[in-house]
């Protein structure tokens, strides 16, 4: 691979407080890049529901890093995705690279969008990130000693979002990366229930599983005041996605890096280290 640098000028990464957004800014600024934070808290501050606070982040920017929140599949999200895009290339973008979810129909709408926005392009289409453990809505699970969700003997190839950051970066650095989908999941499939024991084993306390009915998953949301569009986005994520669609390893991580992606047990072992699992 040629890991020809680029660019110098700031790359855009949208999400920078985020899961994956974050990782990637700070392993652009290790490399010496500036890196322009999109964030609703940053100056200039970049959201989603304010197109007017677009154009200030895209000035002067030759490559973005993008993930849409909440995810791709709510409605809306092509049209935000479209537009966006037709902006970046008006603005002179040289490189968009798409943080995408594997199994979704709409999230491949967006990548379409993506592709034909008239500029170098990038997919990362990921499967399930394993930090959903440790720093998105199923930590508290975690702590609790106790997972339930609706999702039962489906396995999932977790996909460690420190490997979504290293392909994100070569693609945004690199020569070598444009015009490629990379199909990003971890290197095993695991149910949940395999997943909480892994948590279990790296913790040293034991994390119980169990499968609840959709409905009874929905009301809980709901009794904690979880927003409607999130409760409809995780109802969608284990009725429609959580099929079994997702059954299969890819090399995607392999193929933009020349190595093997990490595994569940080693996430969940530097996770443990790392305190996160603390109360
Ligand atoms: N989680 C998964 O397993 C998974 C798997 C595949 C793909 N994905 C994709 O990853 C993306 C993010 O997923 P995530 O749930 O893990 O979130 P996340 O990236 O951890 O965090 C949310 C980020 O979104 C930003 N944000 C929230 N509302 C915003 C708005 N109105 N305008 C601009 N930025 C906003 C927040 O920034 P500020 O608060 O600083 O503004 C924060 O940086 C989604 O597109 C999803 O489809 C997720």
């Amino acid at each position: 691979m040629n890991s020809k640098n680029t660019t110098t000028s700031p790359i855009l990464v949208l999400g920078t407080t985020g899961k994956t957004g974050r990782r990637v800014a700070q392993r652009l600024r290790k490399k010496g890049i500036p890196v322009r934070i999109g964030s609703r808290s940053a100056t200039p501050a970049f959201d989603w529901e304010n197109q007017a606070t677009w154009a200030d982040v895209l000035k002067n920017i030759k490559a973005a890093y993008i993930t849409f929140y909440p995810d791709l599949a709510v409605s809306g999200a092509p049209q935000a995705i479209h537009a966006f895009c037709q902006l970046a290339v008006k603005s002179g973008i040289e490189h968009l690279v798409l943080l995408s979810g594997r199994g979704e129909e709409e999230a491949q709408r967006c990548e379409n969008i993506v592709k034909s926005a008239g500029t170098a392009w990038t997919i990362l289409r990921s499967s399930w990130f394993s930090q959903n453990f440790s720093e998105g809505f199923i930590r508290d699970f975690v702590l609790a000693g106790h997972i339930a969700l609706p999702a039962g003997a489906v396995r999932e190839p977790f996909v460690d979002v420190e490997d979504i950051a290293d392909v994100a970066v070569a693609a945004l650095t690199e020569s070598g990366h444009a015009g490629e989908l990379y199909e990003l999941t971890g290197p095993r499939l695991l149910t949940f229930s395999d997943a909480a024991n892994e948590i279990g084993k790296a913790t040293g306390q034991p994390v119980q599983y169990t499968q609840i009915p959709q409905q009874v998953f929905i009301k809980t949301l709901t009794e904690k005041n979880v927003p409607a569009e999130t409760i409809g986005l995780l109802d969608y994520l284990f009725t429609t996605v959580l099929d079994g669609r997702n059954e299969q390893l890819t090399d995607g991580v392999h193929r933009a890096l020349g190595r093997q992606p990490r595994d569940f047990s080693a996430y969940a072992q530097k996770t443990a280290a790392n305190a996160a699992w603390q109360k």
